[in-house]
């Protein structure tokens, strides 16, 4: 059972990753942006996840240079965005993406978003980083289990991760279960829905029985599941309440609850409509 904010879970390649990290979508302004990386740093996360499309790269890479925390003591994820995609333009982008974020080689790399046409040039691209150790590991988002699949059969390196849309709304069952049978890691993005579920009247009994949020509560499902979870606030009262969920623990009864308020329901896109237009 995940003890600590520092805790990490080994990938099928060997790199240990924390397990609870900050996602940095829409977090662009300057000082903004400082203050909530900066009190991220302070309530203890080390993992940080960017992408090309969130447009703050630099100001991630900026902001992480300037801590005091060591670079060997943090994980940065970026992804190869949807424009980007096909073998020269990864390649090419990921080198603009190293000097944006300040290191010399990325903890995780993923493509954002499956892709019908570049599908097999941008990860050839992803395996030569790999191998030129530009990149710790590399893994997919947002990959449907034909995308899995349709990868597994035509390329040399197994993804380390697959980070896909998931919360009490979309529990993604079949999705979790297919990459846990094959080695795979599974990462949450929108962890809380983006908020769509943080109102639910039944995980709210349950945190007025721990005495916590409905967002710690979320989270703490997440890390209990064995999700790698990357709640994201601008807001620095929100980032130590997200950060502060070690101190108590919710029973296997109470996880099946919310289990059970699946109700496929997306905040984001989905893949398969994406998948043949780009
Ligand atoms: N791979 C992909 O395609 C993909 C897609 C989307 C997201 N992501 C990643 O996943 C990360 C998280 O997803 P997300 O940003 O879409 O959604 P999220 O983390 O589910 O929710 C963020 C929203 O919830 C609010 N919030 C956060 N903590 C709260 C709390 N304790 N109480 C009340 N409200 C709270 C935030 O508001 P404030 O910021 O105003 O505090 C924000 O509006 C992103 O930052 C990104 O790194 C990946």
């Amino acid at each position: 059972m995940i003890k600590s904010i520092n805790d990490t879970i080994t990938l099928n390649n060997g790199v240990k990753m924390p397990q609870h990290g900050f996602g940095v979508y829409l977090i662009t302004d300057e000082e903004k942006g400082y203050q909530s990386i900066n009190k991220a740093l302070e309530v203890g996360y080390r993992a940080f996840d960017t992408a090309q499309f969130y447009e703050n790269e630099a100001l991630l890479g900026k902001i992480l240079d300037e801590s005091s925390v060591k670079r060997s003591e943090l994980f940065i994820t970026t992804k190869v965005a949807n424009y980007n995609q096909g073998y020269d333009s990864t390649l090419s982008t990921v080198e603009q993406s190293l000097k944006d974020l300040r290191v010399d080689q990325l903890d995780l790399l993923l493509v954002h978003w499956p892709s019908k046409r570049r599908f097999f040039e941008t990860w050839k691209a992803m395996e030569k980083l790999y191998s030129e150790k530009l990149v710790r590991a590399i893994g997919v988002s947002n990959y449907e289990i034909h995308h899995l699949e349709e990868l597994a059969e035509n390329s040399n390196i197994k993804p380390v991760i697959n980070q896909v849309e998931c919360h009490p709304y979309l529990t993604q069952a079949k999705i979790k279960d297919y990459v846990d049978k094959n080695d795979i890691a599974f990462e949450a993005w929108s962890p809380l829905g983006r908020g769509a579920v943080l109102k639910d009247p039944i995980i709210r009994i349950i945190a007025e029985h721990h005495n916590k949020s409905i967002a710690q509560i979320i989270i703490r499902w997440h890390l209990q599941k064995g999700n790698v979870v990357i709640p994201k606030s601008n807001t620095p009262s929100r980032i130590e309440e997200n950060a502060s969920v070690y101190d108590f623990e919710l029973t296997e009864e109470e996880v099946k609850i919310i289990d059970a308020l699946n109700k496929d329901q997306r905040t984001g896109d989905n893949p398969d409509d994406l998948w043949f237009q780009m």
